[in-house]
């Protein structure tokens, strides 16, 4: 299997699927459409969506309810950058290899792009009960949805990362608990709504979040290492980010090599739990695979 052409393909693909949900740019309000839109429409690696969609067919998924899921899932992280980039989060100019959504729009259209995305999604996700009213997943789905973006995942993981700038006190205990929350809640809400919307067992379940947990924490390991390695033409962000924030990142902790090489043990260590399930998706395990030592 070539793993970057299967990732283009899908790339494209959920792509697609993302548009079909965007508002229309119409009414008197439409530049919040247009600044969702435009945060939106291009440049993300699209990588919730598409653990979303794999591990919905890992568990035999073959419809199109996990699609407003996929799109849902998307809106939210996207807005969770949006709000990063604010000149009072992380002050950064460019996302995606474009001007970030305050930087075109203005301050205050980016505050409001960010909320409109969030309840977008939500809009967005109740559009399953029109697809498949019969899927018993749904509601527990859109619980999962709520609950991974909030103060127990997303907005708390946030909401200690910016405490913590400038201090002096991280442990590793609480820089774990940073990425998990921050970065790990989404991915584990990507690929646990993937595997309820497909049937999975709540013991199948458990051993898909704590696979996500690990993809999530090794994902912003490597956001950290390429933070100092990358450069902004292949990534699409400014790096050094954390350095002008002061953010004691994995990085400075642990230093580049050994969280490098962590990175890189987390993933395999993913990968190994996920394949103590009975199911496999080949093209799963090459993603998460890929992902070590990944440059954008
Ligand atoms: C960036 O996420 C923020 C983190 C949680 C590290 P991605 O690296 O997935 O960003 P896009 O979606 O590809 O732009
Ligand atoms: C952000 O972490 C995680 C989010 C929830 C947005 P970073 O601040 O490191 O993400 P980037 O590097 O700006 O994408
Ligand atoms: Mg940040
Ligand atoms: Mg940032
Ligand atoms: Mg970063």
């Amino acid at each position: 299997m070539d793993v970057r052409a299967e990732i283009q393909k899908r790339t494209e693909e959920i792509a697609r699927v993302i548009a079909s949900y965007l508002p229309a740019e119409e009414g008197y309000q439409r530049t919040v459409m247009e600044a969702m839109n435009y945060s939106v429409s291009v440049g993300g690696k699209r990588l919730r969506p598409m653990l979303m969609q794999e591990t919905y067919r890992l568990f035999g998924g073959s419809g199109s309810v996990v699609e407003p899921f996929m799109a849902a899932i998307e809106m939210i992280h996207t807005y969770s950058l949006v709000h990063d980039d604010l000149p009072a989060m992380d002050n950064d100019e460019y996302r995606r290899g474009k001007k970030t959504t305050h930087a075109v729009y203005g301050e205050a259209m980016g505050i409001l792009a960010g909320d409109a995305l969030l309840n977008y999604a939500y809009e967005t996700a109740f559009s399953a009960f029109a697809l498949e009213p019969e899927n018993p997943g749904i509601v527990p789905a859109l619980r999962v949805l709520a609950k991974k973006a909030g103060i127990y995942g997303m907005v708390g993981g946030q909401t200690i990362d910016v405490e913590s700038e400038n201090t002096r006190d991280m442990t590793e205990e609480k820089l774990d608990v940073i990425y998990r929350l921050k970065t790990g809640a989404l991915l584990e809400g990507a690929m646990l709504i993937g595997a309820i919307l497909a049937g999975a067992s709540a013991e199948q379940q458990k051993i898909i979040e704590e696979t996500a947990g690990a993809v999530g924490l090794a994902f912003q390991i490597q956001d950290d290492i390429l933070d100092v390695t990358g450069t902004m033409e292949v990534l699409g962000k400014p790096i050094g980010s954390d350095e002008k924030n002061h953010k004691t990142t994995y990085v400075t902790f642990a230093g580049l090599e050994k969280a490098k090489e962590d990175a890189e043990h987390i993933s395999k260590w993913a990968i190994a739990h996920m394949e103590s399930l009975p199911v496999r998706n080949e093209f799963l395990t090459a993603l998460i695979l890929q992902l070590i030592g990944r440059e954008k």
